[in-house]
């Protein structure tokens, strides 16, 4: 559990953040939505974050000692070299104004302040007074610009081509960081590229990035080349214990291999070179990250479920095998804990869930569901072991989304044969049905209990009894040989009773997990101002469907929003302002994370859980807050009438 989040105000706005011990007042601001003036990006060089310190302690730094000798007894500080310690009142005396910005993530406002920056220098030839090397005259001219950089010894032999001693020479220094990575003749300013990737088990999907003009300048996704090593992060890390440092090398391999690929579609495809990419800053779950920079990952599937690193890395790309400019980054996410990867961090810094005042639920459905919870003032976060249904694994007709899939099942009310009443809608249009993935199961079940075939304990009604209460869907219900009901999409695809109790597991798993979590955060389903479905297969559940279910809490439909791939938004973020990525590192320190295995009741809870919500308390309508749209989409998708 983190520590008591402080209050620190800004005057003369009288803007508040809540923040934990540790966050700078430069952060801290920007948490607030108040951008100081920096050119530095928060390394204490640049002098221009000089905020007054009205109430609380904030101790002198050698930066501050530099930067602001007058007004030190006055309370004048750095904002970026402050941190917060207790509550504190502080006047801000200048924000930045009309900053370039660019709307991301989930309405987002991100000021385009890109961790590589190039500058444009004029180098003055030397004269007898003034003999200064050509590095130093650049590393001067930088600090001029209010940086004080290392560097990189590649740049040694730049230095001598470009700078010609004889006249002023024009050229363009890039940092990254702190660090001064390449020096080219000219001015190649217009060019500044960096790339986001969403490292999933399943699928890795990367965005090459227009630092300048804050948009993406192609997007690509694939399938993880770990696949064949196992669905999941189980047995990828059992892999990794069977076979050794073998296993591991291959794991990381693979996934380096991807990433390579990815690198060169993107680059491909926005007509760039491979060396103009300065940094990738990556996001995924811990496992993933482990395997990626080769570290094994062994601990985190054995109790008490522990990893070797959840901190934020920071390292040459080239070192991990990533193949970008020679000496650009790759910046990997914090994780909060072993299942609580820096996915859900990305996540978070995309929905804004930990910074604003809406109390929210945020929700990744997959094998491991992932659930945050909280506002501004605290967020608690969990992780709850849903097992493969959600992505067809277990299920009879269970496919992934791809062609051919059924993503989507209703049952139409106007149909009263029930012949043509199932209506489904199938990945890649006029195909032929050949499975179903989560979202169709999510759909059809929800379907099927709306329409009153199934009980609150998750039974699918006989055949003879739909036959009797002359239901219009009788003749779709079936027995086979080993007496196990199951209701007929199609000829060939059915759901069976068997695959909705795989479901009622997986959803009890996540409502379990969601419960703990409100209950942790003092929260009722009505103190949600939203539901947000993050993840690719977020973005394909119904929002009634995950309520009929109880996958989610009943709140109105109109309250459950799918937010799609807020990872990989996340991580575009981190990229082009160095601020949000602030804002992300210091997120794990403000989560508190709820193990759920530690939660007294929960086995009882999750048994409760397993059964469907009853369904007056669900059904389209229920809720205070549902529209007149849903109620009549209750009309057109399911027979009504029915119920148990
Ligand atoms: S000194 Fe540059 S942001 Fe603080």
């Amino acid at each position: 559990m983190s520590g008591r989040k402080h209050q620190v105000t800004y005057e003369p706005s009288g803007t508040t953040a809540h923040v934990p011990t540790g966050t700078t007042l430069f952060n801290a601001a920007h948490w607030a939505g108040i951008p100081i003036e920096s050119t530095c990006g928060g390394r204490g060089t640049c002098g221009k974050c000089k905020v007054q310190v009205l109430q609380g302690h904030a101790e002198r730094t050698l930066a501050d000692y530099r930067h602001v000798s007058e007004g030190l007894d006055e309370g004048w500080r750095l904002s970026c070299q402050c941190e917060v310690a207790e509550d504190m009142v502080v006047d801000v005396p200048r924000a930045m104004s009309v900053p370039k910005a660019a709307t991301m993530g989930v309405g987002r406002f991100v000021l385009l302040e890109p961790n590589a920056v190039k500058y444009v220098l004029a180098i003055s030839p030397p004269t007898l007074e003034d003999a200064r090397s050509r590095l130093r005259r650049v590393t001067d001219a930088l600090v001029d610009e209010g940086l004080e950089v290392s560097h990189a010894s590649s740049v040694l032999p730049l230095l001598a081509e470009a700078i010609d001693d004889e006249v002023e020479s024009a050229i363009t220094a890039t940092v990254v960081g702190d660090r001064l990575i390449d020096v080219e003749p000219g001015d190649t300013s217009d060019r500044l590229f960096g790339v986001s990737i969403d490292v999933g088990t399943t699928t890795v999907v990367a965005t090459l990035m227009d630092l300048r003009a804050g948009a993406a300048a192609a997007v690509e996704s694939t399938i993880n080349r770990q696949a064949p090593f196992g669905a999941d992060v189980l047995t990828r890390v059992s892999h990794t214990q069977m076979h050794g440092p073998e296993g591991l090398d291959a794991l990381q391999a693979a996934i380096v291999a991807t990433i390579d690929g990815l690198l060169g579609s993107v680059c491909a495809t926005a007509g760039i070179a491979r060396h103009e990419v300065l940094e990738v800053v990556a996001a995924g779950n811990a496992t993933m990250l482990h395997l990626l920079l080769g570290v094994d990952p062994e601990s985190i599937g054995r109790s008490p479920f522990t990893a070797t690193f959840l901190e934020a890395q920071d390292l040459r790309a080239a070192d991990a095998g990533v193949a970008i400019h020679p000496e650009g980054r790759l910046v990997l996410f914090p994780s909060v804990g072993a299942y609580v990867g820096a996915d859900i961090v990305a996540d978070m810094l995309a929905t804004g869930i930990a910074r604003d005042h809406e109390r929210r639920l945020l929700v990744d459905v997959g094998t491991n569901g992932e659930i945050v919870v909280g506002n501004e003032d605290r967020v608690v976060t969990t992780a709850a072991p849903a097992g493969p249904a959600f992505e067809g694994g277990q299920i009879l007709h269970g496919m992934r989304a791809t062609e051919g899939a059924i993503e989507g099942v209703s049952l139409d009310v106007a149909a009263k044969d029930g012949g043509s009443g199932v209506r489904l809608q199938v990945i890649g249009g006029d195909v032929e049905p050949r499975g179903l993935c989560g979202s169709g199961l999510i759909d059809a079940v929800a379907q099927l209990r709306l329409a009153g075939l199934l009980s609150d304990g998750g039974m699918m009604m006989s055949p003879d009894d739909a036959v009797a209460a002359e239901h219009p869907f009788a003749g779709r219900l079936r027995v086979d040989d080993e007496g196990v009901r199951a209701f007929a999409l199609t000829d060939d695809i059915v759901l069976t009773q068997r695959d909705i109790r795989e479901l009622q597991q997986a959803k009890g798993a996540i409502a379990t997990g969601i419960e703990a979590a409100m209950r942790e955060r003092g929260f009722t389903a009505a103190d949600l101002d939203e539901v947000l479905l993050a993840g690719s297969f977020g973005t394909y559940i119904d929002p009634l469907g995950a309520r009929v279910l109880g996958l989610v809490p009943p709140v109105a439909v109109g309250k459950i929003r799918a937010v799609g791939n807020t990872a990989s938004e996340g991580a575009k973020m981190a990229l082009l302002s160095f601020r949000e990525r602030g804002v992300a590192f210091e997120l794990p320190a403000f989560v508190d994370y709820l193990e759920l295995s530690g939660v007294e009741d929960f086995n009882d809870r999750f048994i409760a859980n397993v059964s469907f919500p009853p369904l007056e308390t669900v059904r389209p309508g229920a809720v205070e807050g549902d529209d007149d749209r849903d109620e009549n989409r209750d009309e057109e998708r399911t027979t009504g009438g029915l119920t148990t």
